[in-house]
């Protein structure tokens, strides 16, 4: 069985963001079973203008074909002003419209347990752009205090534990769906 490709979208430009040092200590925890794709683009898009959709943009264009080629997507976002981060709110509206949302299945990685007012909003917009979120991989990590870094995460069993099975329950459901996909196409 070949493994998981997933590609993962991080909501914040920090250099120390807790977010991204959860993506990639998640990234270290499974490599070897399942690839993870820590974007690199976020930053580099425009302001979401939908008169410049046809317009080509490389860091838009490599974001899309990553996504598209991923079994899975996972988003870690902090929340700013009860709301999503708007450099994730931006990376979204460029993909409302292409293909490579539609039906991908999605994890949620939450790291602050007060961040409920994004973590709602954000399933209303990933669920608006028909993407799949998969409860039971959508995880809660409470790091928001601690500042670590991803080895730091990687030293906190609970931590670590929980992201563990959150993607085990993401890629139970990822490699059911593409079974049942592939029986219905034969
Ligand atoms: C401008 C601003 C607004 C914030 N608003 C909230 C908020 O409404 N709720 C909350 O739980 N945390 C809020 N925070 C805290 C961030 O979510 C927290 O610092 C988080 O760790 C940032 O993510 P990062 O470490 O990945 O950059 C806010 C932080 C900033 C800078």
């Amino acid at each position: 069985m070949s493994s998981l490709t997933l590609f993962a979208l991080c909501g914040s430009l920090r250099q120390q963001s807790i977010n991204k040092a959860c993506l990639l200590a998640l990234q270290q925890l499974c490599s070897g079973y399942i690839d993870i794709v820590i974007d690199e683009d976020i930053g580099l898009l425009p302001l979401f203008n939908p008169d410049n959709e046809q317009h080509e943009n490389k860091a838009l264009a490599r974001m899309k074909q990553q996504l598209a080629a991923a079994d899975g997507l996972i988003i870690a976002s902090p929340e700013y002003a009860h709301g999503i981060s708007g450099v994730l709110k931006n990376a979204l509206d460029w993909l409302v419209s292409g293909p490579e949302f539609v039906d991908k299945p999605v994890m949620l990685i939450n790291t602050s347990a007060r961040a409920h007012h994004a973590q709602a909003a954000l399933r209303e917009v990933v669920t608006t752009m028909s993407g799949a979120i998969i409860d039971e991989a959508c995880v809660t990590v409470a790091l928001l205090s601690k500042n670590p870094t991803a080895d730091d995460i990687l030293q906190m069993t609970s931590v670590t534990d929980t992201l563990l099975l959150g993607l085990a329950a993401f890629s139970r459901a990822i490699r059911t769906d593409q079974e049942i996909t592939a029986e219905h196409a034969n």
